[in-house]
């Protein structure tokens, strides 16, 4: 993946070093609260655990599913992350994902950088449809969804079971590539 600069921000790939691993452990754990809503199955356990998924996702090796996740920094900060999340290359659909650390949000920063993934999504990897899937309970990811105009297509109700043993719906939009303006 090819670094991406736009104004002050530089989009790349977080390279899958301890230090980084550091960094996004210290970042998750310090807000449990709203990183929540990133974690299917739980937060990070551990540093080391933080690292292979990155080594991992950097190899791209699998041969349906692809990732293109750039890490968001700013004067070398890293503020956070935004991509497609996972690239369905047999139905040439993807997912935009991204999170941002607290201090860097309130700033429309993925406001901002959702068009560039769309058109990386559109364009450069083919897709016909790029989906936004939330908790429906995650009001701020919720809002970036309907503020770029991707439709609600449905509420999968009770999809998601918790390890506190809470349940979650998930609020599914989504942007078909005739729909989407450059
Ligand atoms: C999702 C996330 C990146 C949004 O951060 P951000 O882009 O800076 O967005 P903001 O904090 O400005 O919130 C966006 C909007 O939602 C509103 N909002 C945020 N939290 C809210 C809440 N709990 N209740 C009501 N409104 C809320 C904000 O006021 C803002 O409204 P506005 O656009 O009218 O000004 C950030 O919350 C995050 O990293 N969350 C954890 C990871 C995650 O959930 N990722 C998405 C998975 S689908």
């Amino acid at each position: 993946m090819e670094p991406i600069i736009i104004d002050d921000l530089t989009l790349k790939q977080i390279p899958g070093t301890q230090e980084f691993a550091q960094e996004i452990y210290d970042i998750f754990t310090k807000d449990t609260d709203t990183f929540k809503h990133w974690f299917e199955g739980g937060m990070w356990k551990s540093v080391d655990e933080v690292q292979k998924y990155y080594q991992n996702r950097a190899l791209n090796n699998d041969s349906r599913w692809k990732y293109a996740m750039y890490g968001i920094f700013k004067n070398g900060e890293l503020l956070g992350e935004i991509g497609l999340s996972g690239i369905d290359t047999k139905h040439q659909t993807g997912e935009i994902g991204y999170w941002l650390k607290k201090s860097a949000r309130g700033q429309g920063l993925v406001d901002k950088l959702i068009p560039i993934i769309e058109e990386i999504g559109f364009e450069k990897y083919n897709l016909r449809k790029l989906n936004i899937w939330c908790d429906d309970d995650n009001i701020a990811s919720r809002k970036h969804a309907e503020k770029n105009s991707y439709v609600l297509e449905g509420i999968q109700r009770a999809r998601k079971l918790w390890p506190d043993g809470s349940i979650h719906s998930t609020a599914m939009f989504g942007k078909l590539k005739s729909e989407w303006k450059k």
